[in-house]
């Protein structure tokens, strides 16, 4: 479905992407994980169109996608769940879900009837669907970003490190829902700093560090791969790499 070849991806000087090859085939769950600063959300946000690879290519279904615009991108069946929870806290809940509808040109009885799917699937949203989205929880916000993406039907969906910030509990909830929405036919690319909960979960990893991707394989070959703890120095894999980021909210 997605094959990326040979990525390169620099922010002037910094090459943040050195050269990186990886695929998604349809109906699979993958994920890279990474330490901070590995290059993970660079590769998401090149893949959405907010950055233009310097060098390789991007192909869906065999079509270069490299170098469109976000928009077209949406259009083509990719949606990302942007990380930390970026949405717009100023405006309602409902405003913010609706955002994610507009990039495709729908009839509004299809867009209320994804609506009322969204409300079904995290009730939690219908309650507070007029309160201003900035005074929701760290966990209600993420599953806020999750319906803005699902919006647009995407057949591929990009997750960049949703159990960041997030209590052990709602890290549960959020890794679920990434397992309700891949049975219920998505495809789904994941990056997370959660090495041991991510790896179960997919089907196929990719361990990237400093812009390379210097491991892969199913994810159960690689949680028992001794190279995989070489790479983490003996750090425990089920806790951030960097240690966290600080911020646990509930
Ligand atoms: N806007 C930017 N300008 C300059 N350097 C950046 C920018 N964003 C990220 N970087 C650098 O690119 C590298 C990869 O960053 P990033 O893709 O955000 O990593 P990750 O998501 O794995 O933590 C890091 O060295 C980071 O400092
Ligand atoms: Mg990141």
């Amino acid at each position: 479905m997605l094959a990326v070849r040979n990525l390169r991806v620099r922010y002037g000087q910094v090459e943040a992407v050195k050269g990186v090859d990886f695929e998604v085939n349809s109906g699979e769950i993958v994920v890279i994980v990474g330490s901070n600063g590995a290059g993970k959300s660079t590769i998401l946000k090149t893949i959405s169109g907010l950055l233009k690879p310097t060098e390789g290519t991007i192909t869906l279904d065999g079509k270069p996608i490299h170098g469109l615009e976000p928009s077209a991108v949406v259009k083509l069946g990719i949606s990302q769940v942007a990380e930390g929870r970026r949405i717009f806290p100023q405006q309602s809940v409902v405003d913010n879900m609706l955002l994610g509808a507009y990039t495709r040109q729908r009839r509004r009885a299809e867009i209320s009837n994804d609506l009322e799917h969204m409300f079904e699937r995290f009730p939690i949203l219908r309650v507070k669907q007029n309160h201003v989205a900035g005074t929701l929880s760290g966990g209600e916000q993420q599953m806020l970003a999750i319906s803005q993406a699902l919006m647009s039907h995407p057949r591929l969906i990009l997750f960049d490190e949703p159990s960041l910030g997030l209590a052990p509990l709602l890290v549960e909830e959020m890794f679920r829902v990434i397992r309700d929405l891949h049975a219920q036919g998505a495809t789904i690319l994941l990056v997370e700093q959660m090495v041991t909960k991510a790896l179960e979960l997919c089907h196929r990893g990719y361990v990237l560090e400093t812009g390379r991707i210097v491991l892969s394989g199913p994810g159960k070959e690689l949680l028992a791969d001794p190279r995989l703890q070489e790479v983490y120095l003996g750090r425990d894999a089920s806790v951030p790499v960097n240690g966290g980021s600080g911020k646990v909210d509930a």
